[in-house]
C-alpha cells in the first residue's frame, strides 16, 4: 500500500462503516477507502439477530426513541435500493413482533408500555392469550397474552453486509481487509490520515466506525472524551424444517428470531468479559432453556450452530456519532451496542450529511461525542 490521497478513509468494516461508505459515495464521494482489521461485517455485525424493534423493549419516548424509529423505517426504501443497486435481497421481513407475558410482573410491565405507546399514537396491539396462540400456534399454552408491534421487523443482517460489501465491490471502493489500523496522524488539531502496517494514508476525513475496538484506535487521542467497551452477546440457532414462526418473539428474559430459511436464533447474553469472543455452554443451555420456555416443542431441536459478537458500548449506552470539539478531520460512528443494525441506514445518514456539508445535524449534536466531556467537566471527573 503506497501513501495516497483520500476524501475520506473509513475505520471498520461493520454494518457503521459499510454503510457510511454507501452514504458518502451516493453523495458524490468517490476517494473513499474502507479499512478492516479482520473480515468485512464479520464482527458484532455478522453476530446480530438482525432484529429491527425499537418499540418492543422501549419504557420511554425521547431522542433515542425516536433516532431508532426513523432509522426502521428507512429499511423498506433501503432494502428496495439495495437490491436494485446490488441483486441481493436483505430479507426485510415485516411480520412484526410480539412481547409475551408469563407472570404477572410481566403483564405489568408490559400493560405500562402499551399504554405509554398508545398514548403517543404508536401501533401497538394488546393481544390475550388465545390471540397470541392463535398468531402463534407453537407459544407455550401458558403465556398469559401479549404485546403484538406491527411495525418492528427484521432483517437478514449477515446478507445485508455483505449487500453493503457488494456495493462497494461495484463501485469500486477499495475495502482492505485484515490489514488493522494502528492509530490516527494528527497535526495541529487536525487528524489527516492514518497509520496501518507501517503505512500512512492521508484523508480529508477518518470516520472511526470500528465498534467494540473504537477505544483503542483513538488513545493516541488525549482528548479522547469517552470509553468504548465490549459487551459479548451470545447466540444459538436451532434448525426447523419448516418455519414454525412467523414474527420476532420476545420473552421477558430473551428473545426468538425466526429467520425465513427455518432457522431459529435464540438470544442473547450480556456479559462484561473484554475482549473474549468464545462462546460457553453455560450460555448455550440457558439460551436453549429460555426458548423452550417460550415455545415448548423446540425441546427436541439441537443446537445447530452456537456464536458470539461483542458489542460497542459507550458509558451511558447510546451511541456515539458525531465531531469532537477541537479535533478537526475526524469523525466518530460508533457504541451502537444493541442496535447496530437497526441504526445503520440513519447513521449513515446523519454522517453522511455532516460530512458532506460540514455541519452538526440535530442528532450529532445529541448524541456527539463532546456530551461525556460536558459531563466530564460538570462533574469534575
Ligand atoms: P462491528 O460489526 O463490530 O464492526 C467493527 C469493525 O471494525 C470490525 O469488522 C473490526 O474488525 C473492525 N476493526 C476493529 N479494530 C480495527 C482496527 N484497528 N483497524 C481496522 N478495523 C478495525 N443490533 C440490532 O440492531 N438488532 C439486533 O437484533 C442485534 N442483535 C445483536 C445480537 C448480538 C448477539 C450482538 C453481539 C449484537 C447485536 N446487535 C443487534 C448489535 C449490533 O450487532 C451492533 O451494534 C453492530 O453490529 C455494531 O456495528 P459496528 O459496525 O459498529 O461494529
Ligand atoms: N438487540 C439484541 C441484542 O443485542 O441482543
Amino acid at each position: 500500500m503506497k501513501a495516497e490521497n483520500h476524501d475520506v478513509l473509513i475505520v471498520g468494516a461493520g454494518v457503521i462503516g459499510l454503510s457510511i461508505t454507501r452514504a458518502l459515495h451516493k453523495r458524490g464521494v468517490k476517494r473513499i477507502a474502507v479499512f478492516d482489521a479482520g473480515v468485512c461485517g464479520k464482527e458484532a455485525s455478522w453476530a446480530a439477530a438482525g432484529m429491527l424493534g425499537p418499540q418492543a423493549e422501549a419504557d420511554e419516548t425521547g431522542a433515542f426513541f425516536d433516532l431508532c424509529c426513523e432509522s426502521r423505517d428507512l429499511y423498506p426504501a433501503l432494502a428496495a435500493e439495495l437490491l436494485d443497486e446490488t441483486g441481493v435481497d436483505i430479507e426485510l421481513d415485516r411480520a412484526g413482533t410480539l412481547f409475551l407475558a408469563f407472570s404477572d410482573e410481566d403483564v405489568q410491565i408490559l400493560s405500562g408500555r402499551y399504554e405509554w405507546q398508545r398514548a403517543a399514537g404508536l401501533a401497538v396491539e394488546n393481544l390475550e392469550s388465545a390471540q397470541v396462540r392463535r398468531a402463534e400456534p407453537f407459544v407455550s399454552p401458558d403465556v398469559r397474552g401479549g404485546l403484538y408491534f406491527p411495525n418492528d421487523w427484521q432483517v437478514d443482517n449477515r446478507k445485508l453486509c455483505l449487500t453493503l460489501r457488494r456495493y462497494c465491490e461495484i463501485n469500486e471502493i477499495r475495502i482492505y481487509e485484515n490489514t488493522s489500523v494502528d492509530g490516527l496522524i494528527s497535526d495541529d488539531g487536525r487528524v489527516t490520515g492514518i497509520q496501518s502496517t507501517g503505512s500512512s494514508l492521508s484523508a480529508g476525513q477518518v470516520v472511526v466506525a470500528a465498534g467494540a475496538w473504537t477505544t483503542k484506535i483513538l488513545f493516541g487521542e488525549k482528548q479522547l472524551p469517552l470509553k468504548v467497551e465490549p459487551v459479548r452477546g451470545q447466540m444459538i440457532a436451532l434448525n426447523t424444517a419448516k418455519r414454525l414462526f412467523e414474527r420476532v418473539i420476545y420473552g421477558s428474559s430473551g428473545y426468538i428470531v425466526p429467520r425465513l430459511n427455518g432457522q431459529i436464533l435464540a438470544g442473547s447474553t450480556t456479559e462484561m468479559v473484554g475482549f473474549q469472543r468464545d462462546t460457553t455452554d453455560t450460555a448455550a443451555s440457558s439460551l436453549f432453556n429460555m426458548a423452550c420456555r417460550i415455545a415448548p416443542s423446540l425441546v427436541n431441536l439441537e443446537i445447530a450452530d452456537h456464536w458470539a459478537g461483542l458489542r460497542p458500548r459507550s458509558p451511558d449506552g447510546l451511541p456515539v456519532i458525531g465531531r469532537i470539539e477541537g479535533i478537526d478531520g475526524l469523525y466518530l460512528a460508533t457504541a451502537h451496542y444493541r442496535n447496530g443494525i437497526l441504526l445503520a441506514p440513519s447513521t449513515a445518514r446523519i454522517a453522511a450529511a455532516d460530512i458532506v456539508e460540514g455541519g452538526n445535524s440535530v442528532y450529532s449534536a445529541i448524541f456527539g461525542p463532546d456530551r461525556f466531556r460536558l459531563r466530564a467537566v460538570r462533574t469534575g471527573n
